[in-house]
C-alpha cells in the first residue's frame, strides 16, 4: 500500500486555506489524517473535505502534534509563532507567509524553477510571493537559454491578493457606488472598486512598497543569483482573482519573440495565450481557477535592441499560493524529503 501522510492546513478558513483544501481533493493527496486549523474566530466552522464535513480547530500546541505536514497560510506572525513549534514536534511545515522567505536557512522553492532547493530543508520550506512565483515561472524558461540581465515588472493585482475579506469588501463597494452610496474601506485602505492604487505595503528610503522589494529579493534568491537588475511597480487593481504583470526583459544579445514563444509553448506551468488576430491575450477571468500562468503580448522591445516584452496572468490563489504549496509537498513525497527535521532554531 502506498502511504499516506498526515496533514494539518493553518489558515484553512481562508482564501488560501479553502484553495489548499480544494487541491489536497482534487489532486488526491496522499492523505491519512486532515486537520483544519484557524484562530478561536473560527471556533464551530467547519469545512467539507471528500464529502465529509471536518471541524475547524483553533491552533495550539496540541493541535500541532502527530502532523507530517502543515501547510501554513495564516500570516507572518502567526507563522512565526507556530512554524517552529510544529517542526519541534515533528512536522514539515510549507509556508505561505513572508515570515521565513529569506531565511538563509529556508529554501525558497517554486517547482518549475528550482525543485533541488527543498532537499535543504531544516523542516521549513517557503513558498514565495504571489506575484514573484508567476513572474519566474515564465522567465525562468527564457533565462535558461540566454541569462536575463535587467527586469522591470509592473503589477496589477487582484482584491483577493490581500485575502477572503478584500474580495468581499470590493463586491459590497462596487454594489454601495451602484446604488449611489459612498464605499467603505475597512480590510483594505481606500475604496478599490472601480479604483486602483499602489500597492500598500510600507515603503522603504528608496520609495520602494514591500511587495516591490519581494519580487526583487525573492527571485534573486530562487533563481539562485545576486547579479540580475529588477525592479517592480506594484499595483492594487479592482479585479477579484488572479493578478497580471507586465514584464520587459533585458537580455545580453537579442532575444527573438518567435524563439521565446517556442520555448514558453513547452515549459512547465505556463500556457501560451495569444491570438494578434483577435488582439485575446491573457486576461484575469480566463486565468481564474487555472493552475497555468498565462502568457502572451510577446514582443520585441522597440526601445532596446536585447529587451522581450510580455504579459502575464495569473490565479495567485492558486499558482501564487496554494497550488505551489502543494506542488512543494508532492516533490517532498516523491523525493522522500519528509526527513524528520533537525531542530530548528533560528528565526
Ligand atoms: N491571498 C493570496 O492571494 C495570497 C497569495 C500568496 C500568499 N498569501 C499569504 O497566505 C497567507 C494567508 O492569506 P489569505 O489571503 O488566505 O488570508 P485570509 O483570507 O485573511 O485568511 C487568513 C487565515 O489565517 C487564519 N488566521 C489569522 N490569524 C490567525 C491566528 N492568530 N491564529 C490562527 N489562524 C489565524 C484565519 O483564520 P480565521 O478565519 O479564524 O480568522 C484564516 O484562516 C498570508 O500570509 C498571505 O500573505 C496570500
Amino acid at each position: 500500500m502506498s502511504k499516506t501522510y498526515r496533514v494539518a492546513i493553518l489558515g484553512a478558513t481562508g482564501a488560501v486555506g479553502t484553495e489548499l483544501l480544494e487541491l489536497l481533493e482534487s489532486r488526491n493527496f496522499p492523505i491519512s489524517d486532515l486537520k483544519l486549523l484557524a484562530s478561536e474566530r473560527s471556533v464551530g466552522r467547519s469545512l467539507s473535505f471528500k464529502g465529509e464535513n471536518l471541524l475547524v480547530e483553533p491552533i495550539s500546541d496540541r493541535a500541532l502534534e502527530n502532523v507530517d505536514i502543515v501547510l501554513a497560510s495564516a500570516g507572518s506572525s502567526t507563522s512565526k509563532k507556530w512554524a517552529t513549534i510544529a517542526v519541534e514536534k515533528g512536522a514539515v511545515v510549507i509556508d505561505n507567509s513572508s515570515a521565513f522567505r529569506m531565511n538563509p536557512e529556508v529554501p525558497l522553492v517554486v517547482p518549475e524553477v528550482n525543485p533541488q532547493a527543498a532537499a535543504s530543508h531544516k523542516g521549513i520550506i517557503a513558498n514565495p510571493n504571489c506575484t514573484t512565483i508567476l513572474m519566474t515561472v515564465a522567465v525562468w524558461p527564457l533565462h535558461q537559454v540566454k541569462s536575463v540581465q535587467r527586469i522591470i515588472a509592473a503589477t496589477y493585482q487582484s482584491a483577493s491578493g490581500a485575502g477572503a475579506k478584500a474580495m468581499a469588501e470590493v463586491k459590497t463597494q462596487a454594489s454601495a457606488i451602484l446604488q449611489g452610496q459612498e464605499p467603505i474601506a475597512e480590510i483594505l485602505p481606500y475604496p478599490l472598486a472601480f479604483n486602483l492604487f499602489p500597492h500598500n505595503t510600507p515603503i522603504n528610503d528608496f520609495g520602494y512598497c514591500e511587495e516591490e522589494m519581494k519580487m526583487v529579493n525573492e527571485t534573486r534568491k530562487i533563481f539562485g543569483t545576486q547579479q540580475i537588475r529588477i525592479t517592480a511597480t506594484c499595483v492594487r487593481v479592482p479585479v477579484l482573482r488572479a493578478h497580471s504583470e507586465a514584464i520587459n526583459l533585458e537580455f545580453e544579445t537579442p532575444f527573438s519573440p518567435e524563439t521565446a514563444r517556442e520555448i514558453l509553448s513547452n515549459s512547465p506551468g505556463v500556457k501560451l495565450v495569444e491570438d494578434w488576430q483577435a488582439n485575446h491575450f491573457p486576461m484575469p477571468i480566463e486565468a481564474t481557477g487555472k493552475d497555468e500562468v498565462l502568457v502572451g503580448r510577446i514582443r520585441q522591445d522597440i526601445s532596446h535592441p536585447c529587451g522581450l516584452e510580455l504579459w502575464l496572468c495569473g490565479d495567485q490563489i492558486r499558482k501564487g499560493a496554494a497550488l505551489n504549496a502543494v506542488q512543494i509537498a508532492e516533490l517532498l513525497v516523491e523525493k522522500n524529503l519528509l526527513k524528520p527535521a533537525v531542530a530548528y532554531v533560528s528565526q
